[in-house]
């Protein structure tokens, strides 16, 4: 019998999961959702689902793995909604994002295993990089297939303890608002030098992914490439000067410390 996965919420990470396993080979027939939203069903009807509806009934009772894909504020009442339906057999991927393990138990049958993710929003085009935790009582085969699910969508990590997902979300969780930030404020001084809006923007975007892309491809590390495009008495040795001097090390350091302390405290005001 293969897998079943129910999607709880069908918004914007859960219809990038959905598609991505449907063209990892996951048939649309394994595949359900449940939205109060016709349009978002409407989505995945068009990716094949047959399997959906706008209330959960009977939707999970037989699942292998239930996806809760909702905002974190709606969490409790949504995952009641289920919670009695979900057999002992089954687990719960949870991506709401902040919301401990122990109050996701409150609301589901305490045999149901559960996973908790830190996803990130380029998962929305595939390129998603998401991080999952698991108690030692979670059984191999739920690992695997919430791994399927988020590898969808991206790549995946699994991280030792679930008060690491608090660092998970400074750097990865958080993280592309940061880069956002950075893209800005390269383009917006590359306008202020004279260049076009939209060139800058653009020279911008393409260096970004450009970097990363070198990056991940490359032997070298980091630092190395760095270093290569870093010649001594040079104009790129000059801007790191610049950063150097103006403590950008410490001072993302900072900004990722106080998110990951912020994350730490709203799980606790969850918990
Ligand atoms: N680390 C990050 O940056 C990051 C990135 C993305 C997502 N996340 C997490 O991923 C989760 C999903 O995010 P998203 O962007 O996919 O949200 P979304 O696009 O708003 O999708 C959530 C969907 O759930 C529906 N919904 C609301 N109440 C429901 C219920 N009781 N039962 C079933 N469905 C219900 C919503 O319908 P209505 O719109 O009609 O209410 C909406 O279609 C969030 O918890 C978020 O924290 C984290």
């Amino acid at each position: 019998m293969l897998p079943q996965i129910a999607f709880l919420g069908a918004g914007n990470m859960a219809t990038a999961m959905i598609t991505g396993l449907i063209a990892q080979g996951f048939a649309p027939a394994q595949l359900r959702a449940c939205d109060p939203s016709e349009d978002a069903l409407l989505r995945l009807e068009a990716a094949g689902l047959t399997q959906l509806s706008t209330s959960p009934e009977s939707l999970f009772a037989d699942v292998d793995l239930a996806v809760l894909a909702v905002k974190p504020q709606v969490v409790p009442n949504a995952l009641s909604s289920i919670g009695h339906e979900l057999s002992a057999g089954a687990a719960l991927l949870s991506i709401a994002a902040g919301i401990p393990i122990s109050s996701l138990r409150r609301h589901v049958e305490t045999d149901v295993a559960v996973i908790r993710c830190m996803p990130n929003t380029p998962a929305m085009i595939g390129l998603g990089a998401s991080a999952l935790y698991a108690g030692g009582d979670v059984k191999g085969e739920h690992r695997a297939l919430a791994e399927q699910v988020t590898n969808a969508a991206g790549t995946t990590v699994w991280v030792a303890s679930e008060d690491l997902l608090d660092a998970v979300t400074a750097v990865s969780g958080s993280g592309p608002a940061y880069f956002f930030a950075l893209i800005e404020a390269i383009a917006r001084a590359g306008a202020e030098l004279g260049l076009d809006e939209k060139v800058a923007m653009s020279l911008t975007l393409q260096t970004a992914m450009g970097a990363a892309a070198l990056a991940q491809q490359s032997d070298d590390g980091v630092a190395k490439l760095r270093e290569n495009v870093t010649s001594p008495g040079g104009t790129t040795e000059q801007a790191l000067l610049s950063l150097q001097s103006n403590q950008f090390e410490a001072i993302v350091s900072e900004a990722v410390r106080q998110c990951a302390a912020r994350a730490a405290a709203l799980g606790k005001e969850f918990g």
